[in-house]
């Protein structure tokens, strides 16, 4: 399996501008100290727009071994959409990543399928990788249909892109109950929907398809769970919040294969 893998760090709505440049340094000087390889792991951080910029000249500047991304994206061009930001300007930001779909925006923002795949092909459009997320509340769980739930809004989400594109992307499972709530998904919770997306995106698509495209999981990822989590055949990564805004902690979590 060649998938390399991805720990992307969304920050959410924390640290301003300035806050954010003393997290992008004490997280570059952390991951230097622990001689971190990039080519083994991918690390991403995902602050909000407001600190895209600082981020991007600290990164470039420091030549830090991070990439970063948006945490939304409009899925209309540049014109009279108040409040909203642009693929151009996340493009032009340097942004390599961009969250759409999160279940913080389905929910406080009524994002519907629809709108989540409008938002990833423009970000593809834009030459820049979708992190598409998904993931069921408690009551569909306990419910039994977590999968089913799962996988409807994943073939949702891809409906009209191409496999080549597909291959490139990155799908995060975010159980809703899992998310900063410290109860994470126990690691063969998180592989059978992982696993299932995987087989639904060879369904769709094809095997050589669902064999290149990487799946995180997301909720409550912590440095005391990554590996266990990562020992999982279809999970390639994590979607971390809360232990992303902790230099040490996010470290851990980007090289947990040392
Ligand atoms: O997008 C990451 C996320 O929703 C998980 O958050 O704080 O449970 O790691 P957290």
């Amino acid at each position: 399996m060649s998938r390399t893998p991805i720990m992307a760090g969304n920050w959410k709505m924390n640290k301003d501008h300035l806050a954010a440049v003393q997290l992008v340094q004490d997280l570059g000087s952390a991951l230097v100290d622990k001689d971190y390889d990039p080519a083994s792991t991918e690390a991403v951080v995902i602050p909000p727009f407001t600190d895209i910029r600082s981020v991007q000249v600290l990164v470039e500047g420091d030549k830090l071994p991070l990439v970063w991304g948006a945490q939304d994206i409009s899925a209309n061009e540049d014109g009279a959409y108040t409040g909203e930001v642009s693929g151009a300007m996340l493009a032009a930001l340097g942004c390599s990543y961009v969250v759409v779909g999160h279940s913080e925006r389905r929910e406080y923002h009524a994002e519907s399928d629809e709108l989540v795949n409008a938002k990833a092909k423009k970000t593809i459009e834009h030459g820049m990788t979708p992190i598409i997320c998904c993931g069921e509340a408690l009551d569909v769980r306990k419910a039994g249909k977590h999968v089913e739930h799962t996988v409807g809004q994943i073939k949702a989400d891809l409906a009209g892109i191409d496999s080549a594109d597909v291959a490139k992307l990155v799908i995060a499972y975010e159980p809703i109950w899992a998310i900063g709530t410290g109860e994470t998904a126990t690691a063969d919770d998180a592989q059978e929907v992982c696993g299932a997306i995987r087989k639904a995106v060879e369904e769709l698509y094809d095997a050589p398809t669902a064999e290149a495209v990487r799946i995180q999981y997301g909720g409550s990822v912590k440095a005391g769970n990554v590996v266990e989590i990562m020992g999982k055949p279809d999970i390639d990564g994590a979607l971390v919040g809360g232990a992303s805004l902790k230099p040490g902690d996010f470290t851990e979590i980007v090289t947990f294969y040392q």
